[in-house]
């Protein structure tokens, strides 16, 4: 468990919390901005030498670009949100940085059964799951599994409580408050997410601590539904 000054403080708290410090549609995440690079030296060990990467919830777009700047020269990012201010911030961070191995940001919801994408070669979602009811968490899994190819990777990253106990104090708190802003979300059940991902034809995760407790959650798809 982590304790100090990053303890609980590595959270991304929802749209509301990032920050506008351009003229352009650029958001700041400050938590992004910290856990970005942790976070890649992870992706870099699993995700492929080549393919579409789709990012679900992108948030301001600070991950994806960070990642498009570092990863192999074979992989192409695909961000999504359904918030459009994200998706603004998301190709106003693209077109600063001069990416051309990002596609611009679609609106993709993922509880809904009908996602604007059919194939992808990985899949990235960073801190959603507890920022959304967990019909976003049953749809993500749905989808994941409907266009990822076997052995495609899934990857989620945020705070889990283990075995039905919080990882951490701060954890506790984080939990509080997201459940005083809406009911539905909330700090979720490792082993109900693994259990939710092995329904829908996933192996059981690869676990990797992360800072300011945070894991790293590895999936990876053994029973595709994608026929590509
Ligand atoms: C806490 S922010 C995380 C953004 C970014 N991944 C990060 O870590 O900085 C949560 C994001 O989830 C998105 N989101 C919420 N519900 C969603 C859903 N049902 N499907 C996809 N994205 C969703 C929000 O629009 C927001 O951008």
């Amino acid at each position: 468990m982590q304790r100090g000054p990053l303890a609980g403080l590595d959270r991304c708290r929802g749209m509301r919390n990032k920050l506008k410090m351009t003229d352009d549609a650029r958001l700041y995440a400050p938590a992004a901005a910290r856990n970005r690079e942790p976070i890649f030296h992870v992706l870099e060990r699993h995700l492929p030498q080549s393919g579409l990467v789709l990012e679900i919830a992108s948030g301001s777009g600070e991950h994806v670009t960070y990642f498009a700047q570092n990863s192999a020269s074979g992989i192409v990012y695909q961000p999504s949100d359904p918030d459009a201010e994200a998706r603004a911030s998301i190709d106003a961070w693209v077109k600063t940085l001069g990416l051309d191995n990002v596609r611009p940001a679609i609106a993709l919801d993922a509880a809904s059964q009908d996602w604007p994408i059919s194939q992808a070669d990985a899949i990235l979602c960073i801190n959603m799951i507890h920022i959304s009811p967990w019909a976003a968490s049953l749809g993500l899994m749905s989808g994941a599994s409907r266009i990822l190819p076997n052995d495609g990777l899934l990857y989620l990253y945020g705070p889990y409580r283990r075995n039905g106990i919080h990882t951490a104090p701060s954890n506790v708190d984080f939990d509080r408050s997201l459940q005083e802003r809406n009911p539905a979300w909330g700090v979720r059940d490792l082993d109900e997410v693994a259990s939710l991902a092995a329904e829908h034809g996933f192996s059981p995760p690869i676990i990797e601590e992360m800072p300011a407790n945070n894991l790293s959650v590895i999936f990876r798809l053994t029973h595709s539904q994608n026929a590509g």
